[in-house]
């Protein structure tokens, strides 16, 4: 077989053998296939696209380039969510202990800040003490114990994904449906789970920002998911606002303790019950969403999750004290607020400024392997709907990084937009798919 040819074939909208398309996997993993050959080959991915077949060989091939977590040998139903990326979405730190409460295994492998995104990891480690780097079988010896991981993805997990996603980013090729789905499916079907929801953003914070665009990714990738073995079910949330009102590491900790007691934004418990609940129709514990929900909120409103995440962190090494008296996590030395220009209503808050906010004050990364800060972050006082005074904060920037603050107070305001009535309430879930 010749790249060349396979890149022509797919020039011209002639679709690859499954054969053919492990061919090219394979190949480019074992560095035999240079990355001129694979931009051109991905490019043309992006233009021609991929019918279901060739998507279920991609996925495949990706999920088998490297390591698979084998969660066999635990009893007990194992689950897993992925989230195509928000801004203050700290559901995983609440889902997974919940889904423990509920007596499933969750060993969760995430990853870091991406872009205007945060990251699970980044959010776990503004934990003092808390280790992510897990070996295969701290994670197993984890999971056996007390059911729930939340541990960093390695690289020799799906490598294919690592190396495909830096190539597409430097390619213009990140923002095309099959590329997408096989990034998103590859890790899930090799971090070992029966059973996956997946959590597609939908918004001017997401990576899809129209909702015709959010709902395809959503069906394709339970389609395609269901084809290869695992039983998937997917959400399509709204992102355009930030999920909470916290985007930063200790913040949005602070904020999913909050949840964990009983307490919290209701859209971020709203979405996590959400997302909890696909898990127990897929599992077939419960027939009907709400006795799912209504399940899931006792553990919640019980202390049930909360205890098991205060398990989760001590066995990770954190310092529970920390998570037990919030107050004691990190916090910013400075916190600067954000004016209201005028009096009104919230109409529009843009999470993508929120998020690119956060990462100016230090919660992200400008340059790959940077440190983050765990206490700085975005903290909103308003969202979209409520009232807010001229001269009133609508916003606590905790800085980070102070030579930022000035660029980061414009985004914030500017993420603001303010009028004189109320506008009308959108909906948080926007469409659930199903097999
Ligand atoms: N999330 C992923 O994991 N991969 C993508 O390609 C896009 C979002």
């Amino acid at each position: 077989m010749r790249m060349v040819d396979l890149i022509e074939k797919k020039r011209d909208g002639i679709r690859l053998t499954e054969e053919e398309i492990r061919w090219i996997v394979e190949k480019y993993v074992d560095q035999e296939i240079p990355d001129y050959q694979m931009a051109a080959f991905l490019m043309a991915v992006y233009f021609r696209g991929m019918a279901e077949e060739e998507m279920v060989a991609f996925t495949a091939a990706m999920a088998e380039s490297g390591e698979t977590v084998d969660l066999s040998s635990i009893p007990g139903i194992k689950v897993d969510k992925h989230s195509s990326g928000g801004v203050g979405d700290t559901v995983t730190l609440v889902l997974v202990p919940l889904m423990g409460a509920a007596g499933y295994v969750m060993a969760k492998l995430s990853g870091r800040a991406l872009g205007h995104t945060g990251g699970t990891i980044d959010k776990f480690e503004a934990i003092p003490g808390v280790r992510t780097e897990l070996s295969r079988e701290e994670i197993l010896a984890q999971a056996r114990k007390i059911g729930v991981v939340i541990a960093e993805h390695t690289h020799d997990i799906a490598p294919a994904d690592k190396l495909l996603y830096e190539l597409r980013d430097v390619t213009g090729t990140v923002p095309s449906l099959p590329l997408i789905v096989g990034s998103i499916l590859s890790k899930k079907i090799a971090g070992g789970a029966d059973l996956i929801v997946l959590d597609v953003k939908c918004g001017d914070g997401a990576f899809m920002r129209t909702f015709p665009e959010a709902r395809e990714l959503a069906e394709t990738l339970v389609r395609v998911g269901n084809r290869l073995g695992k039983r998937f079910s997917a959400l399509v949330t709204a992102m355009d606002q930030p999920l909470g009102r916290m985007a930063g590491n200790a913040l949005e900790v602070q904020q999913a303790i909050e949840v964990l007691r009983g307490e919290g934004p209701e859209d971020l418990r709203d979405v996590t019950l959400a997302l909890g609940a696909e898990l127990l129709l897929l599992a077939g514990e419960e027939q009907n969403e709400g006795n799912a929900k209504e399940k899931l909120a006792r553990l919640l409103d019980s202390g049930a999750a909360w205890e098991k995440f205060v398990e989760l962190v001590a066995a990770q090494g954190g310092d529970v004290a920390c998570v037990e008296e919030p107050e004691r996590l990190p916090r910013a030395e400075e916190v600067v607020e954000v004016p209201a220009p005028r009096s009104g209503y919230v109409l529009k808050l843009s999470a993508r400024k929120i998020g690119q906010a956060a990462g100016l004050l230090g919660a992200g990364r400008e340059r790959k392997g940077q440190a983050v800060d765990p206490a700085a972050g975005v903290e909103l006082l308003a969202k979209v709907g409520d009232e807010v005074v001229e001269g009133e904060p609508l916003a606590r920037l905790h800085v980070g990084r102070k030579e930022r603050t000035a660029e980061a107070l414009a985004l914030v305001a500017s993420a603001f937009e303010i009028g004189p009535k109320p506008p009308p309430k959108g909906e948080l879930i926007l469409a659930r798919i199903k097999e």
